[in-house]
Order: C-alpha cells, then structure tokens, then sequence
C-alpha cells in the first residue's frame, strides 16, 4: 500500500508506516503542474516494488482544527469565496487531476475510489444548524464528475471501475462539543467498505449508514 499524505500530518504517516504502508508527501490535487510531477514520477518513489497500482482511493478533504461548528458557520449569503474556491478544488479540481493523471499509473481492470458524502442525499431535510449547502453543492458535482469517469471511453476500453463510497458523518474529534449528526458511523465502517470495492469485481455506488 502506497498512502500520499500531506507533511504536516506527521501523526498518520507514522501510523500508516507502522502499518507497513510507503508514506510519501503529497503537495496539493489541486495543482496540475505538481499532480502531473507526481503521477509521472510516481514509480520512482518505491523502486523494485511497484509498477502499476491496483486502485487508487480518493479521499481529500478539510476538517478544521476548531472542528464541525468552525467547519459550518456561515450561511451561503456570507460565505466567504475564498471556502467555496477551496472546496471546488478539493472535491473537484483534485478529482478530475487525479483521475486524468493517475490513469496511467493503473493496471488495467484497476479501480478508483472516490469518497463522497451522505450529505448529497439531504436535499430539503438539512437541519437548521447545517450551513453546509456550499459542500454538498461541491460534493455533488465531484459524484457528476464519478459518473463522467465511468462512461470514459478510455476507463470503459481498459475495464476500470470508479467506485463511489458515501458515509454519513463519521465518528472523530471533529464533532466534539458541536450538535451530533443525527447518524455516526465509526472509521472502521468506511475502512471496511474500501477495502470491499478494491476487491469487487463490479461498480460500487454505496451510502454508508
Ligand atoms: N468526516 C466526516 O464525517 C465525513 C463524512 C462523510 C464524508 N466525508 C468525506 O470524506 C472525505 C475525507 O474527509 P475527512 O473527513 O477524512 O477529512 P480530513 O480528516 O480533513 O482528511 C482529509 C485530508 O485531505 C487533505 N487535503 C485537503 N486538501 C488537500 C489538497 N488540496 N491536496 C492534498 N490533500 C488535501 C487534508 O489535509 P489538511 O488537513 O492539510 O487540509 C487531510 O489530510 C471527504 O471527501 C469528505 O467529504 C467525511
């Protein structure tokens, strides 16, 4: 297992090595220029040990230090433009670079997974406290760009599946003295699904409760 992790998070790159993974840093999907650097050096990382991947899971994100409530706090009418632009390049910009350069470094009948969120599904039922709209707006195109991907003539010809995985929230400090979600799942929930879709042999398209 390869897990591309930002620098900082010297934590979970500790972890990820405990668990026998290769750690290396990732800068920033969103970058074209730095995404191709490291998809076209990709190999060159971990001689001798890989040459073409089987999967590759997508899993960008931002929760703020200050947690859910930080993460939420502002209606759309004063969000600042600064957020969106972020959550357009995580769960868009970054989608659409990694999968057009990660592909080659694929084998073929290999797979992507892309995380997406419950909170598509809301539409009309967001409680009063959820000024979330600008993420799911971002979330719902990024599950736009998964269905573009699986109809790719060039993911269909080598038998690429793009798998899409959906949690409702999942348990962490992130909601520590904020209202709860009404459902939480643990992260092994959604580990355990990831692991399901990188061995199936069909499209997977799952809400995680
Ligand atoms: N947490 C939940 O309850 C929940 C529920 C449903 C769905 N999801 C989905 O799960 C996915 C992962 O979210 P998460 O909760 O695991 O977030 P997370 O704990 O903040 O982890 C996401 C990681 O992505 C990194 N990242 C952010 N922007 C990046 C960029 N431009 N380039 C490279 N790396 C970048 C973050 O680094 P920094 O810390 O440096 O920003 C962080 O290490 C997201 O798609 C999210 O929508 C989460």
């Amino acid at each position: 297992m390869i897990a591309s992790v930002r620098e900082h998070h010297q934590r979970a790159q500790e972890k990820l090595s405990q668990k026998g993974a290769f750690v290396d840093v990732i800068k920033d999907v969103a970058d074209r220029e730095r995404m191709e650097a490291y998809s076209n050096n990709f190999f060159d990382y971990f001689p001798g040990n890989f040459n073409k991947l089987d999967g590759v899971i997508y899993a960008v994100g931002h929760c703020p230090p200050n947690g859910f409530p930080e993460a939420v706090k502002y209606p759309l009418s004063q969000l600042p433009l600064e957020r969106y632009l972020n959550e357009i390049n995580m769960h868009q910009v970054g989608v659409l670079n990694v999968f057009q350069c990660m592909l080659k470094n694929l084998k073929d009948g290999g797979c992507f997974v892309f995380i997406s969120s419950a909170i598509t599904r809301l539409k009309g039922q967001f409680p009063p406290f959820l000024q979330a709209h600008h993420y799911a707006s971002a979330i719902s195109a990024k599950d736009w760009l998964v269905e573009g991907m699986r109809h790719d003539p060039i993911t269909t010809r080598r038998r690429i599946k793009v798998h899409r995985l959906a949690p409702v929230a999942v348990d962490s400090p992130f909601f520590d003295g904020s209202p709860r979600p009404p459902e939480i799942i643990p992260i092994s929930t959604v580990v355990d699904e990831i692991v399901l879709a990188l061995e199936s042999e069909e499209i997977v398209d799952k809400q995680i409760t």
